[in-house]
C-alpha cells in the first residue's frame, strides 16, 4: 500500500466510473462532504460522499467459529462518491475518464467547490453552504426575471426562507409587492432580535414595508392604510370577475343589464348605485347578486380612493397585502385583478419592475382537480412572460402537489426545504430535472433551517444553512394544546382568541347577527323601507 499523503481521508478501491466511485476511508467522512481526488494531469476530480458503509466480512465469519480480535483488523468503511465535475482554471467540466483506483482521496478546498459549482458568482446571500463557511450567493437578476419557487411542508422554514431572499431584493433596490394571507411580513418593518449574526456575518436591519388591507382598518389594525380599486364607473367584465365564477349566466345578464342601464342615465356611478339598479329589477335571481355584490360593497374595496399603482411598486420597498380577515374566495378574486392592473401597467412601462411574491400559492393558483382561484389565470400569465416586463414572481407553497405545474415549472430557481408527503414528493421529482432517489431521500431528512437549491444557476443541487433574518420573522405558531388546565368540557369556554390559523381567514363581519344570511336580510330590509 502506497504511503498516505498529508490531509488524505482515504484511498480509490475497486472499480471506478466517470461518474462515481468508492474509496476506503480512514478517517469519519459524512454524507454530503465533498471530495477531491487527482484526474489525469494537473485538475482535481470534484466529488460528494453520498453514502457511507462499514462492513466486516469477519463478523460473519465468526458466526462460523472464527476468533472475535479478527473482525476489528478486517472491518472496512467505504465512501460511496458520485463525481460532479472535474475542476479546471476555476470552471466545471464533465468528467470522462474514470478516477484511478489508488489514487488519494482529500477533502475538496473552499476554492475549489465555490468556483466549481458556481456558488459565489451572484449577489444575494442566502446561507452557508452546510457543513462549510462557504456563502451561497444567487444572482438577483436571473432569479427575479426567471422566477423563483420555495416549496416545503408546514412549519420547514419556507416563509423564513423566503423573506431572506426578499431582503436581499431590497437591498438590491428591487420593489416587492406581497401578498401575505396570513399578516407575517408586516415584521419586515422591525430588526431581528434572535440568531446566530456572527457565524452568518449579517446585521440586524428593518425594511421599509407597507400594509394594505383590503378590508377596513377596523379588521385589520396591523395594516398601515387601507388597499382600494377604483370604484367609479366600475364596467360589468370588471365587476364580474370579482363575484364568484359558479354565479348563473342569469345573474352575469342582470349585472350587465344593470351597468348599462346606469351608463345611459349618467356618467358618474358607484357600487352603490349598482346595487340600487339591481335591486329595481323584477329577476327572482337578482337577490344572490346583490348578495355578492353587497359583500363587496362592505368590504369596502370599491370605496374611496383607489392606490396608485406607482405606489406599489416602489425600488427597495415591499408593499404588503394583509388578506387578513378576508373570505378565501375573495381573496383570490382581488388577487386576480390586482395582479392583471400590475402586470397591464407594467407592460405600458407605467411602473418600476419588481417581483410578485404569492405565499400560500395553493390557495391562489391551484392544481388542476385541487381546487379552482379567479387569480390562477393571470399568475401564470406572469410566470410565462412576466420576464419580457420585468415583472418576476416568487410563489411559496406547503403543498407542491397542489400548486399548478405550469407556474412551478416556469421558476428557475427552486429552494426546496423538508417534504416528506409522498405526493409532494413525486410533484417536486417531475417538476425538477436530475432528481434522484437519493436527492428524495435528502429532501425528506432536511433539517429545519436548511434549503436544496436547485437553480440553472448553480451546477447541481446543493444543501444550504440558510442566514438568520436580518428582519423580524413574523411567521407565528400557536400551542393549541394549552399548558395550563385545559377547560372542562362543557364548561363553554372558547379557545383564546387569536390561536391557531384559521383566524386569518376566518370574515369579520361587521353586521354580525350571527345567524348567516346578514348581509341579505339587511339589503332587503333596508330596500323594502
Ligand atoms: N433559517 C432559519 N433560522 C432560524 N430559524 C428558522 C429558520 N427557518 C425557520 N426557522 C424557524 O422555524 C419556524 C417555522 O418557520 P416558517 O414560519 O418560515 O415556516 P413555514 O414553512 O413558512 O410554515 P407554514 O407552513 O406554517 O407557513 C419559525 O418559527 C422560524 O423561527
Ligand atoms: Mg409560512
Amino acid at each position: 500500500m502506497r504511503s498516505m499523503l498529508k490531509g488524505s481521508i482515504g484511498t480509490i478501491v475497486g472499480e471506478t466510473t466517470p461518474l462515481d466511485f468508492k474509496f476506503q476511508i480512514n478517517r469519519q467522512v459524512g454524507r454530503g462532504t465533498y471530495v477531491k481526488a487527482r484526474a489525469d494531469g494537473r485538475d482535481w476530480i470534484l466529488a460528494q460522499v453520498e453514502d457511507v458503509k462499514r462492513s466486516n466480512a469477519a463478523y460473519s465469519m465468526s458466526q462460523l467459529g472464527g476468533h472475535q480480535k479478527d473482525y476489528v483488523a478486517v472491518e472496512l468503511m467505504i465512501a460511496e462518491a458520485r463525481v460532479i465535475g472535474i475542476g479546471e482554471n476555476g470552471r466545471l467540466r464533465a468528467p470522462t475518464c474514470p478516477a484511478r483506483p489508488g489514487e488519494q482521496v482529500f477533502v475538496a478546498d473552499e476554492k475549489l467547490i465555490k468556483s466549481a459549482l458556481g456558488l459565489s458568482k451572484g449577489d444575494l446571500y442566502i446561507g452557508l453552504l452546510k457543513g462549510y463557511d462557504i456563502r451561497v450567493e444567487l444572482d438577483a437578476n436571473s432569479l427575479v426575471q426567471k422566477h423563483c419557487s420555495v416549496l416545503a411542508k408546514t412549519g420547514s422554514g419556507k416563509s423564513y426562507t423566503a423573506a431572506v431572499i426578499l431582503e436581499e431584493l431590497l437591498d438590491k433596490k428591487v420593489a416587492l409587492l406581497i401578498i401575505d394571507p396570513h399578516g407575517e411580513y408586516a415584521s419586515m418593518k422591525d430588526p431581528n432580535r434572535e440568531g446566530d449574526f456572527s457565524k452568518f456575518k449579517v446585521k440586524p436591519s428593518g425594511y421599509d414595508v407597507v400594509v394594505y388591507t383590503p378590508a377596513d382598518m377596523l379588521t385589520n389594525p396591523r395594516a398601515d392604510r387601507p388597499f382600494r380599486f377604483e370604484g367609479l364607473n366600475l364596467n360589468a367584465r370588471e365587476l364580474a370577475k370579482m363575484i364568484p365564477h359558479e354565479s348563473s349566466s342569469g345573474q352575469l345578464g342582470l349585472l350587465y343589464e344593470a351597468i348599462s342601464a346606469l351608463r345611459s342615465e349618467t356618467d358618474a356611478y358607484t357600487l352603490e348605485d349598482i346595487i340600487d339598479q339591481v335591486v329595481r329589477s323584477n329577476s327572482k335571481i337578482k337577490w344572490n347578486l346583490v348578495n355578492h355584490l353587497e359583500s363587496l360593497m362592505e368590504l369596502g374595496i370599491f370605496s374611496g380612493t383607489a392606490t396608485p399603482l406607482s405606489d406599489l411598486l416602489r425600488p427597495g420597498k415591499a408593499s404588503v397585502i394583509d388578506m387578513t380577515g378576508i373570505l378565501p374566495e375573495l381573496q383570490s378574486m382581488i388577487v386576480a385583478r390586482l395582479l392583471s392592473e400590475v402586470f397591464e401597467a407594467r407592460k405600458r412601462r407605467q411602473i418600476s419592475p419588481g417581483m410578485v411574491v404569492v405565499e400560500e400559492a395553493h390557495n391562489y393558483i391551484p392544481e388542476r382537480g385541487t381546487g379552482n382561484a379567479a387569480s390562477t389565470s393571470i399568475v401564470r400569465t406572469i410566470a410565462a412572460e412576466g420576464r419580457k416586463f420585468g415583472l418576476g414572481l416568487m410563489v411559496i407553497s406547503q403543498r407542491p402537489a397542489r400548486v399548478d405545474k405550469n407556474v412551478i415549472s416556469q421558476c428557475n430557481t427552486q429552494i426546496i426545504m423538508r417534504v416528506t408527503n409522498p405526493n409532494d414528493l413525486k410533484a417536486l421529482s417531475k417538476g425538477l430535472e436530475g432528481m434522484t432517489s437519493d436527492l428524495e431521500e435528502e429532501i425528506k431528512r432536511l433539517p429545519p433551517g436548511v434549503a436544496m437549491l436547485v437553480s440553472n444557476e448553480i451546477e447541481r443541487p446543493v444543501t444550504v444553512a440558510i442566514r438568520p433574518r436580518k428582519s423580524r420573522h413574523g411567521g407565528v405558531s400557536t400551542n393549541i394544546v394549552a399548558r395550563e388546565k385545559a377547560p372542562k368540557p362543557g364548561s363553554g369556554e372558547r379557545p383564546a382568541k387569536g390561536t391557531a390559523r384559521g383566524r386569518s381567514s376566518a370574515p369579520k363581519r361587521k353586521d354580525g347577527d350571527g345567524k348567516g344570511g346578514g348581509i341579505l336580510n339587511r339589503v332587503l330590509g333596508a330596500r323594502q323601507a
